[in-house]
Order: structure tokens, then sequence, then C-alpha cells
């Protein structure tokens, strides 16, 4: 097996454009910078992603609460919530070209000296200055009385604003979780690295309300901490290429009291997929004091009442997708593989009729194309060679491939052809519902 990891982003980045995973936001525009667009198989593999950590986040735990707040909140939220004041980043310009940078982003910046240099010119920065990165949108129908608000920097707020609905509507037994999955926006100054950084990404996070205890706190921040590893290693990922970074004091944001990464390491070195942290009662307290609403819980065991503490896990859904691809690319002689856990998978199988230009291969080929459909994403090929076929399919990560040939015909058996392994196998047509069930399992 070659694994060549030389322009493996380039070679990402072009794939996800060839087949249909995505493509650079309002591209016949010109594009706009930090934006992306999903298509159907970029699709299909997002929603993926989403649902296994829909399962694994909620569905399978108990006392997890699932949440799907606005975009758009009252500006307010995001003054209590320290966002105006210090969700910012440092910005500095060269004084040459007037291109803006992130003063604590090494890499660009040397990279942006280094362009300079080769004209013999040396760069000049300005001082450092703060750069608030919240996203502003205008919202009222009369010009001139627009109300400013902001399109939310993290999907966090939607949850902490509706803690006392939640807790008067479904009674939780304190610890418990809230879950959400959306979109975040954030002005970065500079996005880079494909979808790494972008201007408008998703998350999916978990607030887990706790006791106002250390003890406590730090128990389920450590539980959280591996559980989250053991996402990423459950749907595949290569153990070596992921770690637990933690944050400096000076690195932490302002509503974290701890806080520690999981990193993969990318074409670019070590970088962020998600991160863990500990909130406190940072935003209770604060959304209390803004609001003027009790934010407290009553504990009816401990006969206490309490401002709960939050740990958080705070993911994007873009950078582990990308991490997934990174780590799932292959090249293996004459072929690229996406060795894509079948769960993540756009499609689950592919279905051929040996030759298109035979009515009753095609037609039974149909009937078992539908009969998966029901169940799978399933696609259908029936153009060219086979083993082209095949190769296209492996270059997606689809996971196997069922041909149905003359024999199908006459004994109701199909070839199912294994993406890593390339072995073929012949079944039972009527095998394959469970075959492909027990796969993505
Ligand atoms: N609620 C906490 C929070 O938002 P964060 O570390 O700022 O924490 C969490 O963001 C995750 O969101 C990151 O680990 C990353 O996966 C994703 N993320 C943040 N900014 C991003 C961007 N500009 N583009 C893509 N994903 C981003």
């Amino acid at each position: 097996m070659n694994k060549d990891n030389s322009n493996l982003l380039e070679k990402i980045v072009s794939l996800c454009k060839r087949r249909g995973f995505i493509f650079p936001g309002s591209e016949i525009y010109g594009g706009l910078r930090g934006t992306w667009d999903y298509g159907p198989l970029g699709s299909e593999l997002k929603f993926n992603l989403k649902q296994s950590w829909w399962d694994y986040m909620v569905r399978e735990r108990d006392n997890v609460f699932p949440m799907n707040a606005s975009i758009m909140m009252n500006p307010r939220v995001w003054e209590a919530s320290g966002h105006v004041a210090s969700f910012t980043d440092p910005l500095i310009e060269c004084k040459t070209c007037h291109e803006r940078f992130r003063a604590d982003k090494q890499e660009d910046i040397k990279e942006h000296e280094e362009r300079h240099a080769k004209n013999k010119e040396k760069v000049e920065w300005t001082e450092p200055k703060q750069f608030n990165i919240l996203v502003e949108a205008k919202l009222g129908v009369i010009e001139g009385e627009k109300t400013t608000v902001y399109l939310r920097g993290e999907i966090t707020q939607g949850v902490h604003v509706n803690f006392k609905n939640i807790v008067d509507s479904m009674h939780p037994k304190i610890p418990f979780g809230v879950a959400q999955i959306g979109k975040a926006f954030r002005n970065e100054i500079t996005p880079r690295n494909f979808i790494f950084r972008s201007r408008e990404f998703e998350q999916m996070e978990m607030q887990t309300y706790v006791k106002p205890d250390e003890k406590e706190a730090m128990e389920m921040f450590e539980a959280m901490k591996n559980f989250r590893m053991k996402w990423y290693l459950d749907l595949g990922m290569n153990k070596k290429k992921l770690r637990f970074r933690e944050h400096a004091p000076d690195e932490r944001a302002h509503y974290a009291r701890a806080a520690w990464d999981i990193e993969y390491e990318t074409p670019w070195g070590w970088d962020e997929a998600e991160g863990i942290h500990h909130r406190g009662d940072w935003d209770l307290s604060r959304h209390s004091q803004f609001s003027g609403q009790d934010l407290s819980y009553f504990d009816q065991e401990a006969k206490e009442r309490f401002i709960p503490w939050v740990i958080e896990t705070s993911a994007g859904v873009e950078r582990p997708l990308l991490y997934f691809l990174l780590d799932a690319y292959t090249e293996e002689g004459d072929r690229v593989v996406l060795k894509l856990h079948p769960k993540l998978a756009p499609y689950k199988a592919a279905v051929f009729p040996l030759l298109k230009n035979k009515p009753e291969l095609v037609a039974k080929a149909q009937g078992i194309y539908k009969e998966l459909k029901n169940n799978f994403t399933v696609a259908w090929d029936e153009r060219g060679n086979i083993g082209k076929r095949y190769f296209a399919q492996d270059e997606i990560g689809t996971p196997c491939c069922i041909t149905i040939d003359f024999q199908t015909l006459e004994d109701d058996t199909v070839t199912i052809r294994d993406r890593d392994t390339m072995k073929q196998e012949r079944v039972r047509a009527d095998e394959l519902n469970e075959i492909l069930k027990k796969m993505a399992d």
C-alpha cells in the first residue's frame, strides 16, 4: 500500500471538486472567501457524520436533551456571553500590500514574508489590534431603523438561554446534557486550508450541566474527553494521528477555566478537531445577570439550589470531515481508494448490471437496486467496463459493489466486491440487505 502524503491536501481538494463532494462557494461569481458548498456526495458525507455524532452523543445515551435554536438572537445575548467584548483575534496588517493576518498564526505570517522576500521586499507589520469576529446582519423593515444582530459565533448560547425552558419542561436530573448541531459564523481574518477555517461552518456541541463542584466537574471533563476521542477511533481514524492537547492559560477562550483540544496530524501539522471546555458558571451567571431571570437549578435530592457548571464538548463538522477524508485517502497501484468507515461513506453500495445492452440484466439489476434503496443510499452505474466502475466507486469510498451477471438470472446470486480487499464473493441476492446492514453497523 502506498500512502503518498505529498500534496495530500491538494489531492483531497481536487477529488472533492471532481467527484461532487465540495465546491468553492458562489464559484461562478468568483467565489466568496471562506464559504464552501457541499455537492451530492459531500452532502451525504456531512449528513452521515452528523448522524453518527447524534446517535453517539444523544440517542445512545440517557439524560441528554436535543435542542435546535435560532441562528439570530437578541444582541444582548452576545453582550452577556462576553463575545461582543472578547470574541476577538489579534490582527496585523502588512504595510506594503495592506493584506491582513492573524498575529498568532506564525505559519501565515512566514508565508507572506517569504512572498515579499522573493521581490526583495522586507515586510513591515502594523501593531496587533483586537478584531471582533462576530458577523453582523441588519434586521428590520425600515431603512435607517434596522437593528444590528449577530449571526451566532458559537451555537452554544442558544442552549444556555433556554436552560430554564429545558428545566421547566423536561425536569432533568443533574448531571444532564443538552446537544445541538447547527451553523455558526465567524468573520475569520484568514480563512485557509480548504474547509478547515471557514467563515460559515457547522458545530456539534454537548453542554453538560453539572453540580458546582470541582471534583465532579473534572470527573465529567475527563470522561467527556475520552468519550469524544473514542468517537473518532470507532469511526476508524488512525490512532497515531490523534492526540489531546491542553490549552495554555493565555490561549483559553474568555469563558473557559480549562480547555483541551483533540488534534489531528494534518499535512500542515497538528491542528484542532474539537475542544472540550470547562465553562464553569460563566454562561448561566452572565445570562442571569443580563436578563434578570433566575437561571438556578433546584436539586431535589440534595435539597440545594445552585447555578450549575458546564462541561462542553464542541466539535466542528467541517474539520472532522476533512480529517476523515485525509485519513481515508489511499493510493494503491493505479487506483485511489477512500477507505471511509461504511457509516460515513456517501453510498453504502453500488449496483451494476454487467452489460448495459442486455435488457434482462438491466431489469434484474434495477430490481435489486430499488430494493436496496429502501434502506440504504445506493449508487447505480451501467457505464463503461466493470473495472472502471469499481475504481470510480473506490475513489468516492463506496464500501462494496454488487454486480448482476448472467448467473444471477439463473440462480439469483450476485457478486459482491469489497472496496478495501478487492475480493469478490458470490452471495444470494436476498442476503444483500442483511450484509449491508451488518457492514453499516
Ligand atoms: N462553543 C465553543 C466553541 O465554539 P471553539 O473552539 O471556538 O469553541 C469549536 O470552536 C469547534 O468549532 C472547533 O474545534 C472547530 O472544530 C470548529 N470551528 C471553529 N472555528 C471554525 C472555523 N472558522 N471553520 C471551521 N470550523 C471551525
